[in-house]
């Protein structure tokens, strides 16, 4: 199936480095390595210098997981896995998780990842708009009016971009309560998570996949960690078998230095 441009990234990558002010970017300023390694009291730079290069820890190690965990209410190492940025923490999702026919819902205007990559598997999308009227809100009634026999996932972006949408605890429940009663998955993309919305769905819901990483809030794009986490660990274990066939691993040095921002993210 054709894969269509992805719009923002193609404009990004011939604008972003070649600007005299960006005005675009979706991430705080970054940390210089420097800047990141002066937040821990012992040598980071000598650990750093002694790391092997090999592979590093396949599926991340448990220290990078036990600071992306700090920023959940639940969960293990198990129920997480460890991807190259955000980005393929979504695609890794998507192509586990659906196929031809598959009906799925998607919301505009979001990141276009969330409906032209499942195109391209064969999926039918089927869209709810997001109207300034209302708010940018999501209007439930209307989701729930366009599910279908065949549809397992909704996907969506919390806080999402462009429109900055988020659901607090009475939406998430809302949304929660139509995902059960359909027996959906919910993808959210919640790379912007920590900037207004609060909860995490994959605390919430047996079926309710989170994806993120560093490149947003803590503003590390450059290391390229992302991750997934859901409470269903065949799932997860599915993903991992997949990411074999992708990344294999994040590499000991991302793996070192997004634990280190995650220990001083507080
Ligand atoms: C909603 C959304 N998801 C994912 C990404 C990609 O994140 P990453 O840089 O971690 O791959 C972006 C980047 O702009 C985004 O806006």
């Amino acid at each position: 199936m054709k894969l269509q441009r992805f719009e923002v990234e193609s404009y990004m990558t011939l604008h972003e480095n070649n600007c005299r002010y960006n005005l675009a970017d979706t991430v705080a300023k970054s940390l210089t390595l420097k800047e990141l390694l002066a937040y821990d009291k012992k040598d980071s730079l000598e650990d750093l210098m002694n790391l092997s290069l090999d592979y590093g820890a396949i599926e991340g190690s448990h220290e990078l997981k036990k600071g992306i965990l700090s920023l959940y209410q639940s969960g293990d190492d198990e129920e997480i896995a460890i991807c190259h940025g955000g980005v393929n923490a979504n695609e890794l999702v998507l192509m586990t998780l659906l196929s031809t026919n598959d009906h799925i819902l998607s919301f505009l205007p979001t990141y276009q990842q969330l409906y032209s990559f499942p195109e391209s598997l064969g999926v039918e999308v089927d869209f709810i708009h997001l109207k300034e009227e209302n708010e940018w809100k999501i209007d439930f009634e209307e989701l729930e009016k366009n599910i279908r026999e065949n549809t397992k996932m909704i996907c969506l972006n919390l806080p999402n971009n462009p429109t900055g949408t988020t659901l607090d605890h009475e939406e998430m429940q809302q949304l929660i309560q139509i995902c059960k009663k359909h027996d959906l998955y919910v993808l959210v993309d919640e790379i912007y998570r920590g900037l207004y919305q609060e909860e995490s769905i994959s605390d919430l819901y047996e079926k309710g996949i989170a994806t993120s990483g560093l490149s947003k809030v803590l503003s590390t794009p450059g290391l390229r960690i992302g991750w997934i986490k859901t409470k269903d660990k065949e799932l997860i274990r599915l993903i991992n078998e997949r990411r074999d066939y992708s990344i294999i691993s994040s590499g000991p040095i991302n793996d070192y230095l997004g634990a280190l921002t995650l220990k001083y993210s507080k």
